[in-house]
This record gives structure tokens, sequence and C-alpha cells, in this order.
């Protein structure tokens, strides 16, 4: 709730959302490796990109703001490597960076704890890619090709039910992600994987 009223109250120049939405993919990939070293973090981040940028073409949505979000959600934990720090704390300084409160409210609503309802087709996309894009990552390291290519649906669905399998991945939270976004787990899986599959060479993968 307190990151609520920040969002709302916080005098920025980002309140000009017609300035603010500008920011392009290459700038938030910019803003993104300024904060975040790790490898694995920035493949992270362009795995959720490629997923939701899918669906933002599937919905005919601007595929550029949809990126955008999807590649600075996580552009603070490395910094913020803790919650709520993450990403309430980045919140505010995507906004001095301009980044719109569109943007900016979806970021903070990929974080349960923030009180922040998942509204927007965007807010619901990235909440359910977040986590499945994490899942297929490592649904494809285990592979001994280490190849994405190699990955099924069938094969993350058996993954998701064996519970010692990627522990840090939350399965409720791709429950609640599908349930939200009104998909079936399969077709989301399937569209997610071969969005990845796609992109595979930039992904690692
Ligand atoms: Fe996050
Ligand atoms: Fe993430």
């Amino acid at each position: 709730m307190e990151a609520r009223s920040q969002l709302r109250h916080r005098p920025t120049r980002a309140d000009n959302s017609d300035y603010s939405t500008k920011m392009t993919r290459d700038e938030a990939w910019q803003l993104l490796c300024e904060f975040v070293k790790s490898e694995s973090l920035r493949k992270h981040a362009l795995a959720v990109e490629t997923c939701v940028a899918a669906y933002a073409q599937e919905y005919g949505e601007d595929e550029e703001k949809w990126r955008v979000t999807a590649l600075l959600h996580d552009f603070d934990w490395e910094i913020h490597p803790t919650l709520p720090d993450h990403p309430v704390k980045g919140e505010a300084i995507l906004a001095e960076r301009g980044v719109s409160e569109e943007i900016r409210r979806a970021i903070l609503s990929h974080a349960t704890f923030t009180g922040i309802d998942r509204v927007s087709k965007l807010e619901r996309a990235l909440f359910a890619c977040d986590e499945l894009a994490g899942f297929i990552t490592a649904c494809s390291y285990v592979k001994p090709t280490k190849s994405v290519h190699d990955v099924d649906v069938a094969g993350v669905k058996k993954k998701l039910k064996d519970k010692a399998f990627a522990r840090g991945v939350n399965r409720e939270d791709i429950a609640v992600g599908v349930a939200e976004m009104g998909v079936d787990l399969d077709v989301h899986v399937g569209f997610c994987l071969k969005a990845m599959q796609a992109r595979s060479a930039e992904l690692g993968l």
C-alpha cells in the first residue's frame, strides 16, 4: 500500500507519461546493463522480454513499451537483493530516469507483496512470464545439449510437478499468472517456449 501511494504522489517528470513512455528498448537495455553485471540476470531479463514481447505482438499492444517493462523488471536486484527493497526502491530510481508511471506500476505489480493489483494486460503478462521464463531456462540447462530446442511442453509440465527441481521457481505464481491472463497452462508454456526457441542464440539456450 505504501508503494502505491509513493507511485501516485511522488512528483517526477515521469508523471508526464507522453514524455516518459518514449524510453526505447535499447535505452532500457543500457539502463539494465548499468545496474546489472551478472550475465545470468541479464539473460533472465532477455528471456522475460522475449515472452512478454511475443504476447504484445499477439495482443496487438505496444511492443516497445512491453519490452522496456520486461527488461527493467529486475534491474535493481543486484543493488537491492532483499525484499521489499526490490522492486520498491528500484521504482524510485526508474522514476528519476524518466520511466513512465504505467511501466513502473507494472514493475511494482510483479512483486506480490507490494499490494499493487495486476490489472492491465501488460501487468498480467509480465507476472505470468517472469517465473515461467526462468523455469524454461532451468529445463534447458538440464538437457544434455543445454538447448531450449530440446525442451517440450510435456517435459516442462512434468518438471513443474517435481518439487525438487528448480525450487526457487514459485509454482503458485505460475498458476496464478495463467489464471489472471485467462490462458491455459499448456498454451502458455507452449507460447513462451516457442518465443524463447526463436531467440535461443541471444538467450544462450
Ligand atoms: Fe523481481
Ligand atoms: Fe524476474
